[in-house]
């Protein structure tokens, strides 16, 4: 089959480490030929957006100690679980569903900020019957390559600029990590998502809402703790409905959703650590390690950072669904129906969703 590339790019260029955009077309098409039909290295803009994928680097390449996470962020994910709740949700939204069981086997999302595939790896487990319904789509070469490495469809590509065709998806997935654009791009991005979306395709935003506590947990504890800072932008709803309009997508709603990290394990001590050791790693929070303090210690920190930030007034709950169980600061309990005790640190997030035009 031919490989879609552009004609003044050849396969020869660097497109993630240690492989060519020759050699990741050859294993797309041989282990994902659905996601191979829908590759166009040939589209207008596609050579420059290449060239400047060479030059980007960003914090989750790598642990590199002046300004990375990348590997320890990945071993955070390893816990699959902890997110599942909100992960559960965006599903349900993109697909427009009440349950996930309703999603049709031949379903497929783009997830645009995928990092190493956890939302694909969370649907293999939360939907079964959809095949290889997620496309995990991100900027760093080692989240790629880490994605690949698991058996997922996966590419690099920015989300300001797809390598893939017109109306290839019924679901396109902007989440944990959409502050990550610049606002001045984020209008690019819908575009971009628009149009890869088949007509009545949703697009579903998420992110944090600004000066709100699961936006400060960012711009307070992650920004003075961890290597790289945090300077981004999170999100207003008044920006994200003009910029969504903007880019054609005015049939939209917005909402906040429930969206805890939750740890199981044995016992109390068990379900807090290990939750305290997630935060610690996804976030790179290498500066409270400084100084020499141990593990337990590290621990403690992160809990009493997390307990600080992550307060709820009753009006700054989920807007989601009424029943929607959720709790107002960080929580350690015996679950009901399990043998096990359950650490939780709640988090309200900010979420469109939005139907592309019939
Ligand atoms: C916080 S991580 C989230 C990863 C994964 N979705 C998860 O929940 O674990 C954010 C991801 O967005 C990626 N990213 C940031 N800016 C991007 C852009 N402009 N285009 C594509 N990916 C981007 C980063 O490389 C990173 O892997």
């Amino acid at each position: 089959m031919e490989k879609p590339l552009p004609s003044p790019v050849s396969g020869d260029v660097e497109y993630l480490t240690g492989m060519t955009l020759g050699a990741y077309l050859d294993l797309v098409r041989e282990r994902f030929p659905e996601l191979h039909r829908d590759l166009r290295f040939d589209r207008a803009g596609a050579a420059r957006a290449l060239e400047q994928l060479t030059r980007l680097f960003n914090e989750f390449e790598t642990d590199d100690p002046e300004s990375g996470r990348g590997d320890s962020y990945r071993r955070a994910q390893q816990h699959t679980a902890v997110r599942l709740t909100g992960i559960r949700r965006l599903f349900e939204l993109a697909g427009g569903v009440r349950e996930l069981r309703r999603l049709p086997a031949s379903w497929r999302v783009l997830d645009l900020l995928a990092g190493d595939g956890l939302l694909a790896r969370a649907l293999l487990t939360l939907a079964p019957q959809v095949r290889s319904g997620v496309i995990s789509s991100d900027v760093a070469r080692h989240m790629v390559s880490s994605a690949l490495a698991a058996e997922l469809p996966a590419l690099r590509q920015d989300a300001r600029y797809l390598f893939l065709r017109d109306a290839c998806v019924d679901a396109v997935v902007l989440a944990y990590g959409s502050h990550h654009v610049p606002p001045g791009d984020r209008r690019a991005v819908y575009l971009e998502a628009a149009r890869v979306l088949r007509p009545g395709g949703r697009l579903v935003v998420h992110d944090f809402e600004e000066g709100a506590p699961s936006a400060r947990w960012f711009s307070e504890v992650v920004h003075r703790n961890s290597a790289a800072g945090h300077a981004y932008s999170h999100f207003t709803e008044a920006d994200l409905r003009r910029d969504l309009i903007a880019a054609g997508l005015g049939n939209h709603q917005v909402l906040r959703m429930y969206d805890p990290f939750v740890m199981r394990a044995d016992t109390r001590e068990k379900a807090v650590g290990q939750l305290a050791d997630y935060v610690h790693d996804m976030y790179g929070l290498t500066a409270l390690g400084r100084g020499g303090a141990d593990r337990e210690k590290v621990r403690a920190q992160v809990w009493e950072l997390c307990e600080d930030c992550f307060r709820f007034g009753p009006d700054e709950g989920p807007s989601d669904g009424g029943s929607v169980e959720w709790r107002r600061s960080p929580a350690v309990y015996r679950s009901r129906d399990e043998n096990a005790w359950i650490a939780e640190i709640p988090r309200i997030a900010l979420v469109a969703v939005a139907v592309a035009a019939a």
